[in-house]
């Protein structure tokens, strides 16, 4: 293999530029050109791809973000965009791809890969930690940092002021920055997709708390919980708890950004490293991931479809830690 591509999809995640990095050193160090391609697969159909070398990613491992763009590709859902992407790639020769990105960036490289057949590895970036294969996702740790770091700031004026704050963080479909949020922001709740936390539920934890002269709670609410958003859970126990003085808080881009944390780099540097080097001995249409502790390549086809449950421990964890 002479040549590569290497690509961000879907949504950013901090620790993506630690990983590109990783690409384009590994690639440079086994004398493969590596080129990068701009905005996801939208740029790979524009044919927004130039060549990167060794300096072109200095000074970019501590950064948030991704040098190279990111997005949401509506052009590659369809044959004729990916046709057009295969040209481009085409054009200059490129002879393997590495996608950075979460499941859409998968499903997107999978039918890729069974039209076009060229290889194609993925390294896991999304806050979400959702994809099967892999124990954790590259920016999951930091993003979990980052809101931690807010719900420690919450909890002081929520304190000094008697109220039940209802916050909300990201994590699509998955619980997976819930609950550690939770457990390590001392929340009185959590609320995630994958459990059933009834608004009754809610409301009678905070009665029986009142009752032990707790004053301040913390309600973790992941956006894809089946009650709704924390706005409209808030609502909803309003009704029940008239006299509660409650705010509500939406973590929101916030848990996107910032300067991934060690564990990210680590794990953005090994897995970039990984991403080459499966390449390099023929390995094609697999996520490298890491799963309890050991590189692993998992078929793309099982990073999107098969589940990677929360261990329903850490959900008895909150209740036992906030009696
Ligand atoms: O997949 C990462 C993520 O941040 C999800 O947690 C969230 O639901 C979604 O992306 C938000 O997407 P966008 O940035 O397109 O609004």
């Amino acid at each position: 293999m002479k040549k590569i591509g290497v690509f961000t999809s879907g949504g950013d995640a901090p620790g993506m530029n630690a990983c590109i990095r990783a690409i384009v050193r590994t690639a440079v160090y086994h004398g493969i050109e590596v080129y990068g391609i701009r905005r996801g697969y939208n740029g790979m159909i524009k044919g927004e791809i130039s060549k990167l070398e060794s300096y072109s990613v200095s000074n970019i491992i501590q950064k948030g973000g991704t040098i190279l763009r990111s997005a949401r590709s509506k052009d590659f859902m369809t044959k004729e965009g990916r046709k057009t992407a295969y040209e481009q790639l085409q054009k200059l020769g490129i002879e393997g791809l590495v996608a950075i990105g979460g499941d859409g960036t998968f499903t997107g490289a999978n039918i890729f890969f069974e039209e076009y057949g060229l290889p194609t590895i993925g390294a896991p970036g999304t806050i979400d930690n959702d994809l099967y294969g892999t124990d954790y996702t590259i920016g999951y740790d930091t993003a979990v940092n980052t809101a931690l770091d807010a719900i420690d700031k919450i909890r002081d004026t929520a304190d000094s002021h008697d109220r039940v704050f209802f916050i909300e963080v990201m994590g699509r479909d998955s619980g997976y920055i819930a609950i550690p949020c939770a457990i390590g922001g001392g929340a009185e709740i959590v609320m995630i997709p994958e459990t059933d936390t009834s608004i009754d539920y809610v409301v009678d934890t905070l009665r029986t708390g009142w009752s032990r002269s707790k004053t301040s709670f913390i309600v973790i609410v992941a956006e894809g919980d089946a009650e709704g958003s924390a706005t409209e859970v808030a609502n909803k126990v309003q009704e029940a708890l008239p006299h509660m003085d409650a705010r509500v808080t939406i973590l929101g881009h916030v848990q996107r950004g910032g300067s991934p944390t060690a564990a990210d780099r680590m794990l953005a540097s090994q897995l970039g490293i990984a991403c080459v080097e499966g390449l390099i001995s023929g390995r094609q249409n697999e996520m490298a991931g890491i799963i309890d502790g050991k590189l692993t390549y998992t078929p793309f086809i099982d990073t999107i479809t098969k589940d990677k449950p929360i261990n329903p421990e850490f959900i008895n964890m909150v209740n036992i830690l906030s009696v």
